[in-house]
């Protein structure tokens, strides 16, 4: 089966939310609410797709991140293996954008169960709120 590596960032804010973001019309799994992210291009290094990324979908410049304790999601898709780690920003400049998605929400961690979200970032939320708190 194909391997698809994606990555994927929580945006944590001042009050420690935590930044999740509907997946638009016309793609896959739209509607859904995802850590922003995306794929993996090849020659990239992780952190160089996630600074991109970011900067495509939410208008920001990631200053500082680091990757989130055993978050690193494996999902089978039905035409795809998915992995993709799970990065935690605190630092960033710029304002918040949507440019991509359908919405974007700031939810606190404990909050994050009662979003409908892609089964690869669904298991993440427990060990998100082990790290942040409810
Ligand atoms: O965002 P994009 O469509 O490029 O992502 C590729 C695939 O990775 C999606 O179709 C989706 O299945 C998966 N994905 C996910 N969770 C994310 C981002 C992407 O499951 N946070």
């Amino acid at each position: 089966m194909k391997l698809t590596l994606v990555v994927a960032c929580a945006l944590i804010d001042a009050d420690n939310r935590v930044l999740v973001a509907q997946r638009p019309e016309g793609k896959a799994l739209a509607g859904l609410w995802e850590f922003p992210g995306g794929k993996i291009e090849p020659g990239e290094r992780p952190e160089q797709s996630l600074i991109r990324e970011l900067n495509e979908e939410l208008g920001i410049t990631v200053k500082e991140a680091c990757l989130a304790p055993l978050t690193f999601a494996s999902h089978a898709y039905e035409s795809f293996h998915l992995l993709m780690p799970l990065w935690i920003c605190r630092r960033w400049e710029g304002p918040v954008t949507r440019k991509e998605h359908q919405d974007l929400r700031w939810v606190r961690p404990g909050k994050l169960r009662e979003l409908a979200m892609p089964p690869a970032d669904a298991p993440l939320i427990p060990p998100l709120i082990e790290l942040l708190g409810p």
